[in-house]
C-alpha cells in the first residue's frame, strides 16, 4: 500500500505516520527527516538545503525528487510505504505518478488542524538529533533536556521559530494545499481526519478509515 500523509506543518503527520507505519509493517518515509539528516552529516545535499530549510522555504524539486525516488526504490519499500512531507508541489506529485503509474498512490490521509493549534504545537515541539519528537506540554521528555529514547540532547528545531513558522504556513497554503484538489481529481481514496484530540484516538481514526 502506498500512502500519503498530508497536512500543514505541525499537524501531527510525523507522529501519526510513525505509528501507522509500525501497525502496517511498511516504512515511514519523511523527506524532512531525510533532509535534516543530510544537513547534520554535511553532505552536498545538506549544504544546499540548510539555508532554505532555515527560512522555511522548499528545497528545489529536482533535489528532493531524486532523494525520494532513490529511497522508495530500496528493498524495504517493495510492499509499500507512508510518505510524510512528499509530495509538496504538483511537480513532485507528477514525479510520483511517472515512477509508479496512475496517481502514484493508493490513498491519502489529510490531517486537519486549525492555525492556532498548529502554532501551539510547533512552538512547544522539541526534537533530538535522531528524530524523536516531544512537546513541552503534550508529550514532554521525562528527563527534561535529554531524549527518553536515545539519551541524546533535546532542542527546538531551527525552523520552529515564530517567523519561520509563518513562512512555512504560507508555503503550505500556496504550494502544498493544492495537492488536496490534485488528488481529489484522481482515482485514489482520500481520508480527511480531524487532527485535534488525543494521539491514540487520532491513530485509531486513521486505522479505521484505512480499514474501511
Ligand atoms: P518537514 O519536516 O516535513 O516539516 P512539516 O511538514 O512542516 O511538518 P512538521 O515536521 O513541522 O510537522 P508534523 O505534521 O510532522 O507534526 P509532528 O508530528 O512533529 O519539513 C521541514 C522542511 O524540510 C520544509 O520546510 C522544507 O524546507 C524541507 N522539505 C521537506 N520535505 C520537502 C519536500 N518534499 N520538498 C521540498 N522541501 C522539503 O507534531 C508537531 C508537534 O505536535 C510535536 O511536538 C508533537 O509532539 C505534537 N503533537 C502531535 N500530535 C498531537 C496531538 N494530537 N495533540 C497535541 N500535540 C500533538
Amino acid at each position: 500500500m502506498r500512502l500519503l500523509f498530508l497536512g500543514p506543518p505541525g499537524a501531527g503527520k510525523g507522529t501519526q505516520a510513525k505509528r501507522v507505519a509500525a501497525e502496517l509493517g511498511i516504512p515511514h518515509i519523511a523527506t524532512g527527516d531525510m533532509l535534516r539528516q543530510a544537513v547534520a552529516e554535511g553532505t552536498e545535499l545538506g549544504l544546499q538545503a540548510r539555508a532554505i530549510m532555515e527560512r522555511g522555504d522548499l528545497v528545489p524539486d529536482n533535489l528532493v525528487i531524486a532523494m525520494l525516488l532513490e529511497r522508495v526504490g530500496r528493498d524495504d519499500a517493495t510492499d509499500g510505504f507512508i510518505l510524510d512531507g512528499f509530495p509538496r508541489t504538483i511537480a513532485q506529485a507528477e514525479a510520483l505518478e511517472a515512477r509508479f503509474g496512475g496517481a502514484g498512490l493508493d490513498a491519502a490521509v489529510v490531517i486537519e488542524v486549525d492555525t492556532e493549534e498548529i502554532v501551539r504545537r510547533i512552538s512547544g515541539r522539541r526534537v533530538c538529533p535522531n528524530g524523536h519528537v516531544f512537546h513541552i506540554d503534550e508529550a514532554p521528555s521525562s528527563t527534561g533536556g535529554v531524549c527518553d529514547q536515545c539519551g541524546d540532547s533535546v532542542y527546538q528545531r531551527e525552523d520552529d521559530r515564530a517567523e519561520t513558522v509563518r513562512n512555512r504556513l504560507h508555503v503550505y497554503r500556496d504550494l502544498t494545499e493544492p495537492l488536496i484538489a490534485f488528488y481529489g481529481a484522481r482515482d485514489i481514496t482520500m481520508h480527511v481526519i480531524d487532527g485535534v484530540g488525543g494521539v491514540d484516538a487520532i491513530t485509531d481514526a486513521i486505522m479505521a478509515a484505512l480499514n474501511s
